[in-house]
């Protein structure tokens, strides 16, 4: 079948996962590997496409020998970056990877120009943002992968504290991917039934900081980020897209007027399709999270103004 190609841009820990995840489920025809080091991008296209004899469908997977190797792709998964250094800034860091997504854009926009943009970068509202920026393009087309994943582990804790429901958990956060998050207990459910009838609400408030803390803990094991669920979260929203399948899923999306505010990518659930994203859904905030809203999209904002002052932005 042709069409459903997917690129995948930074074929690293996560972006190889990715791949394999994809080439598992069988979701899609093709997908391409590209990576600055074009070796790294070699390699685990070979290893992956080693893999295919045993999966559900003969999922092609090559690496580009160059960005044109991207060509009309359907979905381009951003995962290229660098990870924050010891001697590095916050600013460094922002400044480092916002190039890097300038660098991949313009490969995106030349070569894939009718694709949907799935940022997996980080920081990730911040690199959804600039990558809105860089293009221009409809709103729709460029989705944040965060609450996949933070969602999962946040079903995942709750899993481990009460024993049961695995696989029918279902976990909202909204608000930045970071210290910031809002986990939403209230409308979080376990098969259907709602998480506050189940849980204390001090188990509930370790379950969120253990949540929030999720990408640490396993740094903290690994002294490397983690790449399985952040690689299985990208695959089910691909899957989502090219599927058409329009499930809910906490993206990080633009916002224009949605939950009171503008021009800032933050996480909000919305409903995944073919066209990327079908539709923000506006939850009814109380005024405690309204509050906890506000310092989250302000913390994005703080890393926008970051790099607005040192004038990334007048450089396109
Ligand atoms: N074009 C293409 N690839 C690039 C570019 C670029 N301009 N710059 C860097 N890369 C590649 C690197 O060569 C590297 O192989 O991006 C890849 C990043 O992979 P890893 O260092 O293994 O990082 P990973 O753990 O996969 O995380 C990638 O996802 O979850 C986020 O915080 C994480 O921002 C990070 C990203």
């Amino acid at each position: 079948m042709v069409g459903r190609k997917v690129g995948i841009i930074g074929a690293g820990f996560v972006g190889a996962t990715a791949a394999y995840s994809l080439t598992m489920t069988g979701a899609c025809h093709e997908v391409i590997l590209y990576d600055i080091n074009t070796d790294i991008a070699k390699g685990k296209a070979l290893d992956i496409g080693q893999s295919t004899s045993y999966a559900p469908k003969g999922t092609i997977v090559t690496a580009a020998e160059d960005a044109s190797g991207l060509k009309n792709c359907d979905v381009i998964v951003i995962t290229a970056g660098v990870p924050r250094k010891s001697d590095m800034t916050r600013a460094d860091l922002l400044m480092i990877n916002a190039k890097i997504m300038k660098d991949v854009v313009g490969n995106v926009m030349k070569y894939s120009p009718n694709a949907i943009i799935l940022c997996v970068s980080n920081p990730l509202d911040i690199m959804t943002h600039v990558i809105h920026k860089l293009t221009a393009w409809k709103r729709n087309r460029i989705i944040g992968m965060a609450g996949a994943l933070d969602g999962a582990r946040m079903s995942y804790q709750i899993n481990q504290k009460i024993g049961y429901g695995s696989g029918q958990i279902k976990s909202m956060l909204i608000g930045d991917h970071g210290q910031n998050m809002i986990p939403m207990p209230e409308i979080s459910t376990v098969g259907g039934v709602p998480l506050n009838q189940l849980i204390s609400k001090e188990d509930m408030q370790a379950i969120i900081e253990r949540t929030k803390d999720g990408g640490a803990e396993i740094v903290k094991h690994l002294g490397t980020s983690a790449y399985y669920a952040p690689g299985r979260a990208i695959s089910v929203m691909v899957e989502a897209i090219l599927d058409d399948s329009r499930i809910v899923m906490p993206s990080s999306v633009l916002l224009d007027g949605e939950y009171g505010y503008k021009d800032i990518t933050v996480g909000v659930p919305v409903v995944l399709g073919a066209n990327g994203i079908e539709k923000i859904i506006e939850l009814e905030l109380d005024d405690e999270t309204k509050s906890k809203f506000k310092v989250s999209v302000d913390s994005i904002q703080d890393g926008i103004d970051i790099l607005e002052k040192n004038g990334f932005f007048n450089s396109f």
